[in-house]
């Protein structure tokens, strides 16, 4: 397993460009199975999950095709010829589960592994199962698969959401997009990269209003046809290395990112002494003068990303103050603090909420990834401390962020790769 090293304390400076959004190429990709024609998807991030849905759909018996040798163009659409999900791949990344309703809609049947539960929580996918139930399909679960047949096709429904859950909007809006008559998803998540698959949607074809609020209408078509999109940038690598630049003292210039999709995170970064001004084509980060401590709790879009609350808790380990973080997203989501607290971090944590009082200086250590955004806020941390940090298990870190080494160092990071 791929190790990091870090020796810490150079402020950053240069600029590091924004690749396309992981989490709104993973839904693009899936909406490439409700066509049997092509849909092309540029801007395509080179991460390992979209690696492994781009072998998920294949095994569905859709075309994913790559025509650039850049690896970042994908080409999806086809024929589907299984509609089995099988738990070998599901277990690996639990958006394998937005297969489900593309599948019902299309083919009328889906046997799904459902995806069990994850470092950060048991994120179950109750409301994409009675979305779909509330739009006529049979849904029943045996043998840790759940088994969804529509077999005269979905019709249109009324669903309220009792929360904005991302994946089962996703999950419905696609499935809507197909079915018999008028959706409308109610309390409906309203995340950047929803809106991004609603635009891809009706490039298809689909018929959908109320893009960027959280009141969905569809009417659903019979086919989509072929389309081009390009993937939005990704708004948590950009709020990541803005967390970098800030945690450095330094500046950074994030080509493409865009300060609208950064929601409540720009508010945050501003309280903590943090400029943020788009200019350019992008976002020039700086710290204006000490860091100061903010306190933030994760919402839905557009409140503060839950994705972003390891990496703004690296950065408020060495504010000059106090900070009080508070997860309401999910109930695990807090396995970055003690790795940061053998850093010398100052961190307690009380259920839902970690109180964090800013220390002058982090010291390097060795120190574990276990998910995907507490991996780099290991490696913000370490950007910052004194002395070396190695990150160990950074297949977690890779599933998200391209090249992050490279991107670093090239904005002066003492950072390197140690394959074993
Ligand atoms: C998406 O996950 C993202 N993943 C997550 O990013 C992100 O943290 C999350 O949205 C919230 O913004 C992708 O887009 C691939 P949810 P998702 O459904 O769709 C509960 C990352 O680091 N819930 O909004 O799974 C669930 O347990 C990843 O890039 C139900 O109870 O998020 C969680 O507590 C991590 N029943 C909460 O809702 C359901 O049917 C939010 O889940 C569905 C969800």
């Amino acid at each position: 397993m791929d190790k990091i090293r870090i020796r810490g304390g150079r402020p950053l400076s240069g600029e590091i460009v924004i690749g396309g959004a992981k989490n709104a190429g993973l839904p693009l990709m899936v909406a490439g199975m409700l066509t049997d024609e092509l849909l092309t998807l540029t801007n395509g991030p080179r991460l390992a999950d979209l690696d492994t849905m781009a072998a998920l759909i294949a095994q569905h018996g859709v075309t994913v095709d790559q025509p650039t040798n850049d690896g970042r163009v994908l080409a999806i659409g086809g024929p589907i010829t299984n509609t089995e999900a099988p738990y070998d791949i599901v277990r690996k990344m639990r958006a394998s589960v937005l297969v489900l309703g593309p599948l019902v809609a299309r083919v009328g049947e889906a046997r799904v592994s459902l995806p069990g539960g994850c470092a950060i929580g048991t994120r179950p996918v109750d409301l994409h199962l009675k979305g779909l139930e509330a739009m006529g399909a049979t849904i029943r679960l045996d043998a840790g698969y759940v088994h969804a047949s529509a077999p005269q096709g979905l019709r249109g429904a009324t669903f309220v959401f009792p929360f904005p859950s991302v994946g089962a909007t996703e999950n419905l809006l696609m499935a809507a997009s197909l079915a018999d008559g008028r959706t409308v998803l109610a309390n409906a998540a309203r995340e950047p990269e929803i809106s991004d698959l609603a635009d891809c949607l009706v490039a298809m074809g689909a018929r959908i209003e109320g893009i960027g609020t959280d009141r969905l209408t569809i009417d659903g078509v019979k086919r989509l046809h072929a389309a081009t999109h390009a993937i939005i940038p990704d708004r948590i690598e950009t709020g990541t290395y803005a967390c970098a630049a800030a945690i450095t003292g330094g500046q950074v210039h994030l080509r493409n990112g865009r300060l609208t999709h950064l929601g409540a995170l720009v508010r945050a970064l501003g309280e903590a002494g943090v400029e943020v001004i788009e200019q350019d084509g992008g976002l020039t980060v700086k710290r204006l003068n000490g860091l100061h401590g903010a306190d933030v709790m994760t919402e839905p879009y557009p409140g503060f990303p839950t994705d972003m609350q390891a990496q703004f808790m690296a950065l408020m380990c060495v504010s000059d103050g106090a900070a009080m973080v508070t997860e309401t997203i999910f109930e695990n989501r807090f396995m970055h603090v003690p790795e940061l607290n053998r850093m010398g971090a100052r961190i307690n944590v009380h259920g839902a909420s970690a109180i964090v009082r800013g220390v002058p200086a982090l010291s390097g250590a060795p120190v574990m990834a276990t998910d995907l955004r507490a991996s780099v806020s290991l490696v913000l941390a370490a950007l910052a401390a004194k002395g070396e940090t190695v990150v160990n298990r950074v297949y977690h870190l890779d599933r998200g962020y391209e090249a992050v080494e490279q991107k670093l160092a090239a904005c002066g990071a003492d950072i390197e790769r140690l394959s074993e």
